[in-house]
């Protein structure tokens, strides 16, 4: 008779990852979420040594064992900034202010870290985490070389730099000086990006049928976070941006609200504005754990 492992709690990421639910990157970045240190989770590791599937364990393991010392300067950057995830609802324009200082001190302290904590501050792991992004995106036959993309929250400019050379034209916005100045080095080679400010209030300022893809890489969340009129202003702005058949693609959509209530209202946005919701909270990717939501302009 086979016994059926109940799945870990959302509050142990070793058990999440050892159960193959997240990656050992995710599991990390969330134990530095919750100030445990890079001792602490090699603690933790021994005490679960003997717990199969090995391999999982000695993935887990061995990605600690190697980023160590990067380990305590990540944690002690996240003790001292706080948590992104839990920055206070002040209003819209506050908000977003608050939100662009939090992202100019995390970019000045690591370019990769600032925009995906998982990476660990490492490129080549923050580089698998984009091309499983465009992978993913070019499956679902999202990609086009005529296309024109927005990039909204850019950050560093990862996702504008690595779709450069498969779309028409790329335009990044976000509300971080910072991130912009980053993602102005990195997209240099690309004459047809344009990196420009936002207040993050709305998207009034994108012409209508412009677009074939808006893409929205865990910047949502932070758009969330300024209330529910400015997310309908951004979705509005979006869906009239859109040419028809092209997507406004969200990769994680807040964070900390569950799945069944983000999908819900991805579907409202989907009846708001005649788009068609074609993914509705899956999770693709294998080293990111980010939830994908792909709405498309009929016609
Ligand atoms: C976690 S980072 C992700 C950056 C990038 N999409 C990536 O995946 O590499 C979130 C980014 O969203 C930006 N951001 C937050 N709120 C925003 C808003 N309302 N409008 C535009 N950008 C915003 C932040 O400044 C930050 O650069």
């Amino acid at each position: 008779m086979h016994t059926i492992a109940p799945t870990p709690s959302e509050n142990d990421p070793v058990g999440l990852c050892m159960a193959g639910v997240i990656s050992p990157e995710v599991a990390v970045s969330r134990l530095l979420l919750g100030h445990v240190t890079g001792e602490g989770i090699a603690a933790m590791l021994e005490q679960r040594r003997a717990e199969p599937p090995s391999l999982r364990w000695q993935a887990l393991s061995t990605l600690v064992e190697a980023r160590r010392p990067e380990l305590e300067r990540l944690l002690a950057e996240v003790v001292r900034a706080g948590s992104n995830h839990a920055l206070p609802a002040t209003d819209p324009l506050a908000g977003a202010a608050e939100i662009a200082g939090f992202f100019d001190r995390a970019v000045a302290n690591s370019p990769e870290a600032s925009v995906a904590l998982y990476s660990l501050g490492d490129p080549a792991i923050l580089a698998t985490a984009t091309a499983e992004i465009l992978d993913w995106l070019n499956e679902r036959a999202l990609l086009r070389e005529d296309a024109d993309v927005l990039d909204l929250g850019c950050g560093i400019g990862r996702l504008a730099a690595a779709l450069a050379p498969r779309a028409r034209s790329v335009l990044g916005l976000d509300v971080s000086e910072g991130m912009l100045a980053e993602a102005r080095a990195r997209c240099a080679p690309w004459p047809h990006v344009r990196l420009a400010h936002t207040t993050g209030q709305d998207l009034d300022g994108l012409a209508a049928h412009s677009l074939d893809l808006v893409l929205a890489v865990d910047s949502f969340p932070y758009v969330v976070r300024l209330g529910p009129t400015v997310v309908a202003r951004h979705v509005e702005g979006a869906a009239r941006a859109l040419r028809p058949g092209g997507a406004l693609v969200v990769l994680n959509l807040s964070y900390g609200r569950g799945v069944a209530a983000d999908v819900a209202e991805a579907r409202e946005w989907g009846t708001a504005h005649d788009l068609a919701l074609d993914v509705a909270g899956e999770r693709p990717f294998a080293l990111w754990d980010g939830l994908a939501y792909v709405l498309r302009r009929r016609g």
